[in-house]
């Protein structure tokens, strides 16, 4: 195919995890001469339902997916169903209190369990076809007829569990017989954007609570949003509010990209909000360093996760075509501000705006993924070389 690998040993540490944080001119000055631009994936990557099946098969299905905010399933009973690669899985809160992952599937027939988004049982999770009845832990605890087959073995019978894991008060999942290392990958993100695991810790996301929930049904391959989340050569176009906030990304002399750098907050901004007005008080374990900095990090495949001083902001994204992507986008606040229901629409607006920029320009870029003129791809200036290591990254697990 087309991407040949940046000479990325200029930078300090996996662009992946660049978030809008880049760096830009140091990749720039390292090039060859003559390497300014370097080429994108083809077309065919973003518009190819071959490539997103593979794509399904061997990232979304192998990988550690983030699929719900844990406290969404407050009760015993409650669960949300999700779509993870070509799966449809069941995330329920148990009697004990804990939460679990099945294949969304009776083991009867095959008649899917939950057909419904979200909701609440009572005890049990029962298929409509037949009847077949299963505990929230999974075993078959009921059936017709059931009685008269005393050799059916209820937990072989049961459904199919799915890895589970929760960090940052999200439940994770994994679908993979072995999972890779929860440590490794989604931690090890954090880390290798931050330079230890204590600077995301401290913000204490896992006791934030949902202060606003955004979905947005985006037009765009999964690996647009990505790459534009990677990259701030867009920033000084398209994100007016977020320049006036974080001044350094308007512009080249942003370059300060750095294992643990966060972007400034510009002197006369009070706070992380649409018009630089005042936020809330800062998170109170966020360190003094923290303070007025905010922090973009990816984990691979499809979360994004900002830190400011006052709040998070996590994006959870669900690829379920080659053209469409389902966004949830969570601003967590402290339990005070949500409890005390103070106002934080002027909070969330920036981010919204941004992502309403950055999710506009994905939409006017995928339907030119199938143009001739981008069947060999385009290019990628020294400010987007690191989006190269995310086209490597791709194509190691799918070609
Ligand atoms: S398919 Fe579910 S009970 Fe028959
Ligand atoms: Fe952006």
């Amino acid at each position: 195919m087309t991407t040949t690998a940046p000479d990325l040993h200029e930078l300090p540490e996996d662009p992946s995890t660049a978030g809008h944080v880049v760096s830009a001119d140091v990749a720039a000055d390292a090039s060859e001469p003559g390497s300014s631009l370097i080429p994108t994936l083809a077309g065919a990557y973003y518009t190819d339902p071959a490539v997103f099946a593979r794509e399904q098969e061997r990232i979304f299905e192998q990988m550690w997916f983030c699929v719900v905010r844990s406290a969404d399933l407050a009760r015993p009973g409650a669960f949300r169903t999700v779509q993870v690669g070509r799966e449809s899985v069941l995330v329920v809160r148990g009697r004990d209190g804990g939460l679990r992952a099945f294949l969304n599937v009776c083991r009867h027939r095959g008649a899917q369990l939950c057909t419904e988004e979200s909701g609440e049982v009572r005890r049990n999770l029962q298929c409509p076809y037949h009847a077949w009845t299963y505990g929230l832990d999974g075993a078959l605890v009921a059936a017709p007829n059931l009685a008269r087959m005393p050799d059916v073995d209820r937990v072989a019978n049961g459904l199919v569990p799915v890895h589970l894991q929760e960090w940052l008060g999200y439940a994770w999942v994994c679908l993979a017989d072995e999972p890779p290392s929860f440590e490794e990958e989604v931690l090890g993100a954090a880390v290798q954007r931050l330079g230890d695991l204590a600077s995301i810790e401290r913000y204490r996301t896992e006791d934030l609570e949902v202060g606003r929930r955004i979905r947005y049904d985006v037009k765009a391959n999964w690996k647009l949003i990505i790459e534009n989340f990677m990259e701030c050569y867009h920033c000084a176009t398209i994100h007016p509010e977020l320049t006036e906030v974080l001044p350094e990304f308007a512009g080249g002399y942003a370059a300060q990209y750095y294992v643990g750098h966060g972007a400034e907050f510009a002197p006369e901004a009070q706070g992380f909000t649409v018009d630089g007005s005042e936020g809330f008080d800062r998170l109170p374990d966020v360190a003094e360093d923290q303070d007025r900095r905010y922090y973009a990090i990816t984990i691979k495949p499809t979360v994004f996760v900002n830190l400011v001083p006052d709040h998070v902001i996590v994006h959870r994204m669900f690829p379920m075509s080659a053209d469409r992507t389902v966004v949830e986008c969570d601003w967590l606040y402290s339990e005070d501000v949500v409890a005390s229901g103070r106002d934080v629409s002027r909070s969330v607006e920036l981010f919204h705006r941004v992502n309403e920029q950055d999710f506009e320009a994905c939409e006017r870029t995928q339907p030119a993924m199938s143009s001739r003129a981008y069947r060999d791809g385009g290019v990628l200036v020294p400010a987007e070389h690191h989006i190269g290591a995310f086209h490597d990254w791709l194509q190691s697990k799918i070609d």
